[in-house]
């Protein structure tokens, strides 16, 4: 736990530095801040919100690595097992760890799938076309989050003891997705200021 949440003071040391506390993080300060990139991506690798991608169903015959595909067969690409392929991400492809895309030891490995480094948005013609859009407003929406809120695993105000958090291993497979389960958090402002900054960025945005 101590560990994890070590992991979420990086980004706020890197809002602090790129950001300050005298504006919200914008959409221009996103290359600046690769520990809050390496976090979405690190999520989007680390619990792929589509596990197993959308069925697709081969058109013609098809030869792999000496297996037959006949023509119409329904396939599809198992990307929880992509993400969790030790040879690719290495001993601790299993774990939550953003500092595997800082160090960039794995981060070109699936570059013969796509440029992204996982498979989390699928493949080829039929590659999310939403992902762009996706991971532009995950990146914006972490670095508000991040930059305006310490966010620590909730004390039972009666004992003082943490709240234990679910197991990721246990989320739940909704149709094709999966999503976390609902846990407790407490969430505190960053610095002091941070409200009346967020009040007044809503104001300007409502005049332009
Ligand atoms: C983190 C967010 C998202 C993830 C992880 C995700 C993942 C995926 C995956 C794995 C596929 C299947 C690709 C394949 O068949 O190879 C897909 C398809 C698709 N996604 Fe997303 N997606 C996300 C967000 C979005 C958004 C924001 C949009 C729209 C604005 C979108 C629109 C679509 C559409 C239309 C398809 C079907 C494409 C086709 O079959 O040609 N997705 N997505």
């Amino acid at each position: 736990m101590l560990e994890e949440q070590k992991r979420f003071q990086v980004p706020s040391d890197e809002l602090d530095s790129v950001i300050g506390r005298s504006r919200m993080p914008a959409r221009a300060d996103i290359d600046h801040l690769p520990y809050v990139q390496a976090i979405v991506k690190e999520v989007v690798r680390w619990r792929p919100v589509v596990p197993v991608g959308m069925p697709h169903h081969a058109r013609e015959d098809h030869w792999y690595e000496g297996r037959l595909i006949p023509r119409g067969t329904i396939m599809l690409a198992n990307i929880w097992a992509m993400h969790k392929d030790q040879d690719v991400y290495g001993p601790d492809a299993s774990e939550f760890n953003p500092d595997r895309w800082i160090n960039k030891t794995n981060n070109t490995t699936l570059s013969g799938i796509n440029s992204d480094g996982h498979a989390g948005f699928g493949f080829g013609k039929r590659r999310c076309p939403g992902g762009r859009t996706a991971i532009d407003s995950l990146d914006i929406l972490a670095a508000c989050i991040l930059w305006a809120l310490k966010m620590e695993q909730k004390r039972d105000p009666a004992t003082g003891e943490l709240v234990p958090l679910p197991s990721p291993e246990e989320y739940p497979i909704g149709g094709i997705t999966i999503h976390p389960i609902p846990f407790q958090f407490t969430a505190t402002p960053q610095f002091e200021d941070v409200r009346e900054i967020i009040e007044t960025s809503k104001e300007s945005l409502s005049l332009e």
